[in-house]
């Protein structure tokens, strides 16, 4: 592969293979969500991609729970989306910023309701004394929002990964895989291969 015939930017090649994990996936949305508290420390999980442009990468989550936490401290994230039946990997890192106020409640209108009333329901992150306990505050909550709409949470949004640094990864035969890097500086993207 030469440098030359790959897009400039990489949200092509992200949509591009986007469209390809798509057909090929059960669910291509799950990746992997890197964050680290103010001395460094990393914490990953699962979250699940609801949307992509080119304003970033979004997830919606509490922003009470651990990971909320670890963005108002250190407000940049990694991604990891891994799809094995085409067996590539995209990474990608930047900034991360919350969602607007708008954003937030257009999206959380369009869950089921059970999905409304249990991000009411869970102070996500935080201990819990059993699982009768959760389920509890579950019906606590149908019955205060019980013939009116769910109405977003306070502590419920999402955020946007913007990323300034990209890496697309194609497995081969023999470890001989591709890694094609994109890194944004003064506005440009550049493309570079590596090695695997
Ligand atoms: C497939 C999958 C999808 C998930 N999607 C989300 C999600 O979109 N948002 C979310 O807050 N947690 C999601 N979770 C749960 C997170 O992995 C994690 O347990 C939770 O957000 C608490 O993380 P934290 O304590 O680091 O904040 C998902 C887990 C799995 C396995």
């Amino acid at each position: 592969m030469q440098v030359k015939s790959l897009p400039e930017d990489p949200l092509i090649l992200f949509r591009q293979w986007y469209a390809e994990a798509e057909k090929v996936e059960a669910d291509p949305t799950p990746m992997t969500l890197a964050t680290a508290d103010r001395n460094g420390r990393p914490a990953v999980r699962v979250v699940l991609l609801k949307g992509f442009d080119e304003r970033g990468f979004q997830f919606f989550t509490n922003t009470e729970s651990r990971k909320g936490r670890e963005l108002r401290e250190n407000p940049r994230a990694a991604l990891c989306f891994f799809w094995p039946g085409l067996l590539r990997q995209v990474r990608l890192e930047g900034p991360a910023e919350r969602v607007s106020d708008e954003e937030a409640d257009q999206y959380f209108a369009s869950r089921p309701r059970e999905r409304q009333l249990a991000a009411w329901a869970s102070k996500q992150s935080e201990p819990l004394a059993s699982r009768e306990e959760l389920l509890q505050r579950y019906r606590d909550y149908e019955q205060q929002f019980a013939g009116r709409p769910v109405p977003r949470p306070p502590f419920w949004s999402g955020y946007r990964v913007v990323p300034d640094w990209f890496e697309f990864w194609i497995g081969h035969e023999n470890r001989l895989n591709e890694r094609i890097l994109y890194v944004k500086q003064n506005g440009q993207w550049t493309r570079t291969l590596l090695h695997p």
